[in-house]
């Protein structure tokens, strides 16, 4: 029977903070393939998470389908709009939030990975921020433009080059993106589309460079709407769902393990042969071109290809 097997490979998932985005979902369907779950948590959110984990608030949403928990080897704090010490500037070193946690940046985390598990197979990247994700992109600063480019997108191209020395040839690297990188979605503002775009093109450059250099393949996820924490911070995912709903080819919620799932297949041996590329995981809607729920469309019914 063919399945996917990822016993014996180590899985380190930068962006989770709660059970609710498409990192964790990621992380449960790789633990269930049999992965070693390593996590890297935003440095502000790290005591809220560690501190669910350990209360057991979440041990519903962690239980795998043998009825185990899901098992977490090593949570890393992590904030990849830094490279090294030298860049956190005196703000956040004093923030409250910051004060006691040590060694998250790019760099430190990557050395301390590798201190602790020697090599990883498997990276992930899903974590996203754009300060000004509300205001439209003809409103946007320079600096919240830089800001959600630095943190949503940069930060990739910065964690491969602390972790791409540390991975085993055959390995795999993925990132999340949404389809307002190459179509225009209003509310999706702040930079955050560019920030997108950014990311899919990098893909297929940093592709061609790490596969060169470490044998590794990078693609990413073109994920359909989902309520996590981050989404609900831009203010109008109610709408994307019930749209998505309305006009996607599969008539259906979607879940994140969708997400999960199709991520454990593009990190494991039976994804080999593919890099470079963006993997749709929407219930179809990127494919549309019009919105069949438009009141245009109720006018006459004959105009209908609903039925
Ligand atoms: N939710 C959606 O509708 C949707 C759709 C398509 C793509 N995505 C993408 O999926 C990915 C995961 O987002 P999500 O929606 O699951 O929400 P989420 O809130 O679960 O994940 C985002 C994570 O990024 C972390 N983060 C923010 N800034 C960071 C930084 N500087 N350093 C380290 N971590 C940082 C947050 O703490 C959070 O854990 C993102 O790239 C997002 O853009 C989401």
């Amino acid at each position: 029977m063919l399945s996917i097997d990822l016993k014996g490979k180590k899985a380190f998932i930068a962006g989770i903070a709660d059970d609710q985005g498409y990192g964790w979902a990621i992380a449960k369907a790789l633990a269930e393939a049999g992965a070693t779950i390593l996590i890297g948590t935003w440095t502000p959110m790290m005591r809220i998470f560690t501190t669910a984990l350990e209360s057991g608030k979440l041990d519903e949403s962690r239980t795998l389908s043998d009825g185990s928990l899901m098992q977490i080897a090593k949570i890393y704090p992590l904030d990849a709009a830094f490279d090294t010490p030298e860049d956190v500037p005196a703000d956040i070193l004093d923030n409250k939030r910051y004060k006691d946690a040590k060694g998250y940046t790019v760099k430190e985390v990557a050395e301390q990975v590798a201190k602790d598990y020697g090599s990883i197979d498997i990276f992930i990247h899903s974590l996203a921020n754009g300060p000004e994700v509300q205001k439209p992109l003809l409103e946007t600063s320079r600096k919240g433009y830089l800001a959600a480019l630095s943190a949503s997108s940069y930060s990739l191209i910065s964690l491969l080059q602390q972790f791409g020395p540390v991975m085993n040839p055959g390995g795999a690297v993925l990132s999340l993106t949404f389809m307002a990188s190459e179509k225009a979605v209003p509310g999706y503002g702040g930079g955050m589309s560019s920030a997108k775009a950014a990311l899919e093109s990098d893909t297929r450059m940093l592709a061609w460079e790490a596969g060169r250099k470490w044998q590794i393949r990078i693609n990413t996820i073109s994920a359909g709407g989902l309520r996590s924490r981050a989404a609900k911070a831009i203010g109008f995912i109610d709408k994307m769902l019930n749209y998505a709903y309305a006009n996607s080819p599969l008539v259906k919620d979607l879940e994140a393990i969708e997400v999960g799932n199709t991520a454990a297949f593009l990190c494991s041996p039976l994804a080999s042969a593919i890099t470079g590329t963006i993997v749709y995981v929407d219930n179809g809607i990127h494919a549309m071109g019009i919105a069949m729920d438009s009141p245009a469309f109720a006018l006459e019914e004959e105009t209908s290809f609903t039925n």
